[in-house]
């Protein structure tokens, strides 16, 4: 929920820090803080007692007298606070990072932030609101010690609570605080050993996290631990990095390094790192070599991420499809899942558990695997699973869908079935990500990075590589012969042209936005796969423009929402409630018509997603979104481009932040 970077090595710290935090912004971004060791310390009597300011020591109204007497340089910042006016007139919020690269550059005469260690946070508020008080950073009561967290310290109360009683005070109404009392605690009782005292400290705490901890005590050191948070570290010629993901580290290291839960890792400036078990034995971690291009974390000339994410999706479906299909042999191949033919046939169920645009991909999954495996499936939010009883037995195959990999709902639902002594399968978008460690096998998404917190890609390839795994299951429980599965995974080999076409015709879809950006409420509405399309536009929709927005099936518009059509729209298009319908060619196709004219003649704008060609549609509807023709079970794929479109397009309208809507983050690691 949070990210945390932190460096130390031969060069100055800040800009390596400021440019990790750019890259975890999309982490949260509720506000974003620094901590650095002067490089004066090394040279000053290390012992001088000082009490750190409670609030941000780079406010402007605190004097350079004061500040110049912490012992760690921390600048925090809290974000979305300042409107900014650009030439053309249009207004926007000064980002986060903006914001507090400007905090450091406003002390450049007066107390330049200079030194060679340190480091940073981006937060997403869990425990206290964003306020400058609750950012990241935090100090001990001497200003020595400054701790990053992401993650949740479940018992911070306790905590906090021993340690006032033993004259702690606190700044802040964070979990995170804890922390750093608990280690200055620590270290007081063992001769100043920080290294020790994290260790111990880490040992009281429940909860998740991944930390970084610097004190003014032991120059060019950092101490960094996690636990079911991620956490990645590498070292290079410059010094030593760790970071919550790959993203801010690549541009030093592709050698990445990951420590496994409470085992702790001591950074040195020389690019050095130790590493150590939970019981403060010397340990070693594991590596992984990583490929990817740095350039995946750019926007590559779109205005967003979003759409440049829409825009990479023809390339993602590309790899998602490539090398699955054994031209040979004419069947899929589903390498990395371990089990024998002995093993899939004893499956009679199968659970699929996400949340959000995950669990829509699960919903088009249960479509298609029923369909076609003739396996009972039940798509379950994981926030639900994770707290009943569901019926899970070895027999049981589970599916767990998750783009970050970080979903703490997620998680536990794959914990309770891993439990219960089902195989658990993880769809994931991110390498090394936790639920990586936690399943049985693992599908990657090979999306690459997915920058915009509203899913686009993700969703996509999850859906396709689904609809492989449903042909897959039927192949092997010979449901579908060779040349059935050849002439579906044809068709899917044509989607990545199909959407470069919807990508190349957008005018319909940007009339279509125009007229209905100013709406209070839209509907969505379609049938089979259509009506799972539908859950996923309206999601988008609500997400990046905050239009509120319900999807249904089609046929359950008349058992009570069709109540929200103003009957003035009949006579008065400014009244008119728009209705987005999926209409697409299928067995349904005709129930839906049926569903427009019922919506149409009370009043609704319709905006239509149809097959090309389809004149009928034309006829009924006020906007006619067409995608090329492709059979019904590949329908999502295509058809959730033009809703991903249109929202970001009313979004735009909107004047929303579209890559960092609010009160949204990209992975969800609380509950
Ligand atoms: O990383 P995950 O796929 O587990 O994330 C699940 C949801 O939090 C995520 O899909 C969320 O709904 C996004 N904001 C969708 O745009």
């Amino acid at each position: 929920m949070c990210g945390i970077v932190a460096y130390t090595g031969t060069t100055e710290a800040i800009e390596i820090l400021l440019a990790g935090l750019r890259r975890l912004e999309y982490r949260g971004y509720d506000s974003a803080g620094i901590a650095l060791q002067r490089p004066a310390d090394r040279a000053d009597t290390p012992n001088t007692p000082s009490t750190p300011s409670t609030s941000s020591v780079a406010d402007t109204a605190t004097p350079a007298s004061t500040l110049a007497a912490e012992p760690l340089q921390v600048v925090r910042r809290k974000g979305l606070t300042e409107l900014v006016t650009e030439a053309d007139g249009s207004t926007r919020n000064k980002g986060m990072i903006e914001q507090l690269t400007e905090a450091v550059a406003a002390l450049a005469d007066t107390d330049p932030l200079r030194g060679t260690c340190g480091i940073g946070h981006t937060r997403w508020a869990t425990h206290g609101i964003p306020s400058e008080d609750n950012a990241h950073p935090h100090r001990d009561c001497s200003g020595r010690i400054a701790v990053v967290h992401n993650g949740i310290i479940e018992n911070y109360a306790k905590l906090r609570q021993q340690l006032t009683a033993k004259g702690h005070h606190f700044a802040s109404q964070t979990d995170s605080e804890v922390i750093a009392h608990l280690i200055e605690e620590q270290c007081a009782g063992n001769g100043g050993n920080l290294r020790e005292a994290v260790r111990t400290s880490v040992a009281q705490l429940s909860g998740n996290f991944a930390l970084a901890i610097i004190s003014a005590d032991e120059p060019g050191t950092i101490v960094v631990t996690r636990n079911d948070m991620p956490l990645v570290l590498g070292s290079f010629e410059g010094g030593a990095i760790a970071a919550s993901d790959n993203a801010a580290i690549i541009e030093y290291t592709r050698d990445l390094i990951f420590i496994d839960d409470r085992c702790l890792a001591v950074l040195h400036e020389t690019g050095a790192i130790e590493y150590y078990d939970p019981a403060g034995e010397p340990y070693i971690p594991s590596g992984y070599h990583f490929d990817g291009s740095i350039e995946d974390a750019q926007k590559g000339g779109y205005p967003d991420f979003f759409l440049k994410e829409i825009h990479e999706q023809p390339r993602v479906i590309r790899d998602v499809i490539a090398n699955r299909f054994d031209l040979k042999t004419k069947t899929l191949v589903f390498d990395e899942l371990p089990l024998t033919d002995a093993d899939l046939a004893v499956i009679d169920r199968l659970y699929i558990v996400a949340c959000g645009t995950s669990y829509h991909a699960g919903l088009i999954g249960k479509y298609l695997i029923e369909n076609w495996a003739r396996i009972p499936v039940e798509v379950e939010v994981a926030s639900e699973f994770r707290y009943r009883n569901p019926i899970v037995t070895p027999n049981t195959l589970v599916l767990a869908i998750s783009q970050s990999g970080e979903t703490t709902d997620t998680l536990e639902a794959v914990r309770l079935a891993r439990r219960a002594g089902a195989h658990v399968v993880a769809i994931t978008n991110r390498v090394g990500s936790l639920i990586t460690q936690e399943a049985n096998t693992v599908f990657y998404l090979h999306a690459q990075l997915e920058v915009s917190v509203a899913a686009t890609k993700s969703f996509l390839a999850q859906v396709a590589l689904i609809t492989l795994f449903g042909m897959f299951l039927a192949q092997e429980r010979s449901l579908l012969t060779g040349p059935q599965i050849a002439e579906i995974y044809g068709e899917m080999k044509q989607l990545p042209d199909q959407i470069e076409h919807i990508l190349a015709n957008t005018s319909a879809i940007k009339t279509a936005a125009t007229a209905c950006k100013d709406a209070t409420t839209a509907l969505f509405i379609g049938r089979g796969v259509g009506a799972t399309t539908c859950y996923e536009g309206a999601l988008k929709l609500k997400e990046i423009s905050y239009l509120h927005a319900e999807a249904y099936a089609g046929g359950e518009i008349k058992h009570g929402p069709i109540a929200l059509i103003d009957p003035l729209g009949l006579n008065d298009p400014s009244a008119q409630t728009p209705v987005v319908a999926v209409v697409t060619q299928s067995t349904t196709r005709d129930k839906m018509i049926s569903n427009i004219e019922e919506m149409k003649s009370r009043g609704a704008q319709i905006i239509a997603v149809a097959t090309e060609g389809d004149r009928r549609i034309a006829e009924l509807a006020d906007f006619v979104l067409y995608i090329p023709p492709t059979r019904e079970c590949l329908s999502p794929i295509t058809a959730s481009v033009p809703l991903q479109l249109l929202a970001r397009y009313i979004a735009e309208m909107r004047g929303t932040n579209i890559d960092q809507p609010r009160n949204l983050a990209k992975s969800v690691t609380v509950e």
